[in-house]
């Protein structure tokens, strides 16, 4: 059976998930799983976007071995430069050059014709092959754009160096005929097409992206774009795990395999959840809480008769634990702790184990039962400089519907106390904090969530605060939810460096 290249782009077009920001940590971390889970080409991050985004390319390229990574770059020398630099120590660079085709894009945002599109996209895809050999061109907007004009363009960059061929649908319109048919027509009418992999990228608008990406496997892409959990611009990406797990359930139906190591991809998932904050619906495909749950007696009778009467799917191929999670607890030692960290993707410095261990000794006193998805919660908090800590905090409700919070923070050996009002306890908490740092912190997101189903849950708060231009996330994790979403925004205005 052929290979189809799994293209993760989690931490580049994922990143560009609303309020989802990863910093250099956070990209090494999550590359690391994504070397464990087999994908072939990491999108690491657009370097000239920002200093740090090119920093975290750099680390990438620098922290794994096997797999390609890959930078964004417009067509001009300056992102391409930037992109190659970034990509300096990767041990399999790919720069990935873009311009739109579409007469949209090309009217109105890049003010060109046609005729000066192709020009700088042969221009920039040469210049990209003098310093990397692994080039690869996306046409912006493809299923939009104009076939012939594909044909066209692809036709020369690929003269011109691109090994591998992007069809974007870049705003989640086409359907899965429509981009059957455009991959059809532009691998077989570009007569060099033999010379690269053509490859899909497809966004979920209209909730369809994964169809639409193995209708492009069936007509003849052998590299499929797509994202951990489906996070990304808008409505996000092809998931990665259900094009893997598609492609394996369904190799009967679409006669490819791909690398990725099944059993990798729940740990991946949570992995991914716990540090982008972004949460996983319980009836997301593959990878949410109730995917190998039976609620009807019909189907609960079948599953013990014999599970393919009701799962397609082994829960074990998919890795997800049998246990239901139930994995530490009050006796387990900083041996087993470290096994677990490790063996969840979670890769630490010494200093960092022990931080977080203490933390998971507190929880061990206080709830009987630690799950999985309590300590990727408690780890998904990743390292930061504690200067301030939170001590403690009373609070009481108003006649008037207001609420009052005392609450103490430390600052090194200093117990600061402030009193404050709020809408509600939470508002005057936060309230009390932006006064002990004299600072104007905004919330431009907050969400508190049980991390299990059980009445004892902890309870997850997360918050998105913005100081300034910076925009940082943050998660705090307690069974008391007014604590966790002080301890979410003390974490934030330690991540501020405040
Ligand atoms: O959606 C898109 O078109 C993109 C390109 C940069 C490949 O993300
Ligand atoms: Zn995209």
């Amino acid at each position: 059976m052929e290979k189809v290249k799994i293209f993760d782009t989690t931490l580049r077009d994922g990143e560009q998930t609303p309020r989802v920001s990863l910093n250099m940590n956070d990209k090494v971390m999550i590359a690391k799983q994504l070397e464990k889970l087999g994908v072939d080409i990491i999108e690491a991050g657009f370097p000239i976007s920002s200093d740090g985004d090119y920093e975290a390319v750099k680390a990438v390229s620098e922290a794994v071995e096997n797999v390609t990574v890959c930078a964004l770059a417009r067509c001009n020398k300056k992102d391409i430069d930037r992109a190659a630099e970034a990509l300096i120590n990767a041990k399999h660079p790919r720069i990935h050059v873009f311009i739109a085709t579409s007469d949209i894009h090309l009217k109105y945002k890049l003010k060109m014709s046609k005729e000066q599109c192709v020009e700088k996209a042969v221009e920039m895809v040469a210049y990209a092959k003098t310093l990397v050999d692994d080039i690869q061109f996306s046409a912006e907007d493809a299923s939009r754009s104009d076939k012939d004009f594909l044909v066209e363009i692809f036709e020369k960059v690929i003269e011109a160096g691109a090994t591998t061929i992007n069809v974007p649908d870049t705003v989640g319109y086409a359907q899965p005929n429509e981009y059957y048919d455009l991959l059809n027509y532009v691998i077989t009418n570009t007569k060099n097409s033999d010379k690269a992999t053509f490859s899909v990228h497809c966004h979920d608008d209209l909730g369809i992206s994964t169809a639409n990406a193995l209708s492009g496997v069936k007509a003849g892409a052998r590299q499929v774009e797509c994202t951990v959990n489906g996070i990304g611009e808008r409505a996000g990406n092809s998931s990665l795990e259900e094009i893997a797990m598609i492609l394996d359930t369904r190799s009967n139906y679409y006669n490819v395999t791909t690398n990725i190591v099944t059993t990798e991809i729940y740990k991946t998932s949570k992995l991914i959840s716990a540090i982008t904050g972004v949460s996983i619906a319980k009836n997301k495909s593959v990878v949410g809480e109730n995917c190998f749950l039976h609620e009807s007696g019909i189907h609960q009778d079948g599953i013990l008769k014999n599970r393919e009467t009701y799962e397609i799917m082994n829960p074990d191929k998919v890795g997800i634990p049998k246990n239901n999670g139930l994995v530490l607890g009050k006796h387990s030692g900083r041996h087993a702790f470290n096994a677990f960290l490790k063996q969840h993707g979670f890769e630490m410095e010494e200093e960092e184990i022990q931080k977080y261990f203490i933390k998971f000794k507190e929880l061990t006193d206080k709830k009987k039962y630690v799950t999985i998805d309590d300590i990727t919660s408690l780890v998904g908090e990743l390292p930061y400089n504690e200067n301030y800590k939170f001590h403690s905090y009373t609070s009481s409700n108003n006649d008037d519907g207001t609420a009052t919070v005392y609450l103490n923070i430390l600052h090194g050996n200093d117990l600061i106390t402030k009193r404050a009002i709020g809408n509600g306890q939470i508002d005057a908490a936060f309230n009390a904090l932006n006064s002990i740092v004299d600072k104007e912190i905004e919330v431009l997101d907050f969400e508190i969530n049980a991390v299990s189903s059980l009445s004892n849950a902890l309870g997850e708060a997360k918050v998105l605060l913005k100081l300034g231009d910076n925009e940082i996330s943050t998660s705090g994790l307690d069974l008391d939810i007014i604590k966790a979403s002080i301890q979410a925004y003390v974490q934030g205005i330690n991540k501020f460096g405040i």
